[in-house]
């Protein structure tokens, strides 16, 4: 049988070339340093998880604010800091990274690097990492010219191995023209690929890498919203004793219910089993064990039964359950003798959210537009949990008819079952797909709550998505 989803979401392994790998980005004092925060946007894009050091030159040109904020985790800028935990901050990247890219990397970076003089964070990551090193000079023409400077670059590549990307020739900073502005981005980004490619991810264990950044607080945006949250996996019983159940702990489920609470919205919880403390008298919070259970809870909390009103009595529904996909077809009375031997018939459950979807839009089981749909358009969200590749996920997402599916790896370190962290991959009725990083489950719920919010209000406001126009059958 299958297990399900949610909140063992992980992964986005298969999307991105970068997927599942930390990359550190060393950025020092060169005009381009501005260009760095794109590069960051770039490598993020190929599914990398960023962390950003900052010589004490680069703040001058641009502040640890935007590194942070796109990478999520803090900026590492002071050689004699330590992180919240007492490790050394630039030890713990050098010992984590699968790559270190220096962008821009100046001619005093050159030079020091060429002598292994590491009086920054930047040098002082390269000097310590075994990890592969990739550096895009940037500089004044003639300073790329200057015999100290292809010494230096000559040392980096010929005895570091230290990929070089090549400055590009144009206008640079000083007026004059000639080699020395940075390569272009993809060139950069191409060289990490590259640089990685076939070597296994140096820290698969997530919690030896540098911590994440907390989430900003969110406004009160879902305040008036009612929000539907299922969690945890369910239970079908083989006989009084025993049952098939799953490896969900509940912990994505219920972070998105406390989440939810803290943005304002009221909550109903549909828990079955979890592992986790559940939010307590702030949520509606129903107990389910079995899938039969659990479809009776959520017709009666979305519809106030099996019928289909048109009245929406919530505002979206977040199916982060991990629902048994087969049940045994006929569960033994009284408790089973081993001495007896056991062979099950297993039936397949009923698709939960795909009969919800329908509902909603008003659709019967062979997908005709028989009934009114429910007003307004709620917003339905499916979770797949995937091993080895996404490619399922958008099939599943025009399936079920739901407007966003949050699909991730479970085999990906970092993103298993029972884990704090997800890797996930949010993919929309339009069409579109966000990576997001390795994220603490509670900033994916946040992160999730930002595109169910933001649907709403676009449904409010009467614009229109692919998703609400044409209801999947
Ligand atoms: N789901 C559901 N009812 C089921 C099985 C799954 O409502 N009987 C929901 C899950 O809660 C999840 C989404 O459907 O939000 C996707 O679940 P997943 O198990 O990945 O998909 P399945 O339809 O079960 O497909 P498969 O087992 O083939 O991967």
């Amino acid at each position: 049988m299958s297990t399900k989803p949610a909140d063992t979401t992980p992964g986005v392994s298969t999307t991105g070339r970068l997927a599942g790998r930390l990359v550190a980005l060393g950025v020092t004092g060169s005009i381009a340093a501005y260009k760095a925060v794109e590069l960051l946007r770039l490598l993020t894009a190929e599914g990398a998880d960023v962390v950003v050091l900052l010589s004490p030159s680069a703040t001058r040109f641009v502040g640890p604010l935007s590194f942070a904020a796109l990478s999520r985790h803090p900026v590492e800028a002071e050689l004699m800091e330590l992180l919240p935990d007492g490790r050394i901050g630039h030890i713990v990247i050098a010992d984590s990274a699968d790559a270190v890219v220096v962008a821009p990397a100046t001619a005093h970076f050159l030079g020091a690097m060429a002598n292994g003089l590491a009086g920054d964070v930047v040098t002082a990551a390269c000097l310590a990492t075994s990890a592969p090193v990739v550096v895009a000079p940037a500089m004044d023409g003639d300073m790329w010219t200057h015999p100290a400077t292809q010494t230096n670059v000559r040392r980096l590549r010929d005895d570091f191995g230290y990929a070089v990307v090549a400055p590009d020739s144009g206008p640079l900073a000083s007026g004059q023209s000639g080699v020395g502005r940075l390569a272009e981005l993809p060139s950069i980004v191409d060289a990490v690929v590259v640089a990685v490619d076939g070597r296994p991810v140096r820290q698969p264990d997530t919690t030896a890498r540098p911590p994440l950044a907390e989430e900003p607080v969110r406004e009160a945006d879902l305040a008036g919203r009612h929000l539907v949250v299922t969690a945890g996996g369910t239970r079908e019983p083989i006989d009084p004793v025993r049952f098939i159940g799953n490896r969900s702990s509940g912990k994505m489920g219920v972070a998105i219910a406390e989440a939810a609470l803290d943005r304002g919205a009221t909550v109903t919880l549909i828990a079955a089993d979890v592992s986790v403390a559940l939010p307590g008298d702030r949520a509606r919070v129903i107990r389910v064990e079995t899938t039969g259970e659990l479809r009776g809870a959520l017709l009666e909390a979305l519809f106030g039964g099996s019928g289909a009103p048109v009245d929406a009595r919530f505002d979206a529904l977040i199916m982060a359950a991990a629902v048994a996909d087969f049940t045994p077809s006929r569960p033994a009375a009284l408790k089973l003798a081993r001495a007896d031997g056991l062979s099950l018939e297993l039936e397949p459950t009923p698709d939960l959210l795909a009969e919800v979807a329908r509902i909603a839009h008003g659709l019967d089981s062979s997908g005709a537009a028989t009934r009114q749909a429910t007003t307004p358009r709620p917003v339905l969200v499916g979770f797949a949990a995937e091993t080895g590749s996404l490619a399922r996920a958008s099939d599943k997402l025009r399936q079920k008819g739901v407007d966003l599916l949050v699909a991730n790896d479970v085999t990906e370190a970092g993103s298993g079952f029972g884990t704090d962290t997800n890797r996930v991959v949010i993919l929309d009725a339009d069409g579109g797909e966000t990576a997001l990083p390795l994220l603490s489950k509670r900033a994916v719920a946040d992160r999730l709550l930002d595109r169910v919010a933001a649907t709403l209000d676009a449904r409010d406001s009467g614009v229109q998505t692919a998703a609400m126009q044409e209801p999947a059958r």
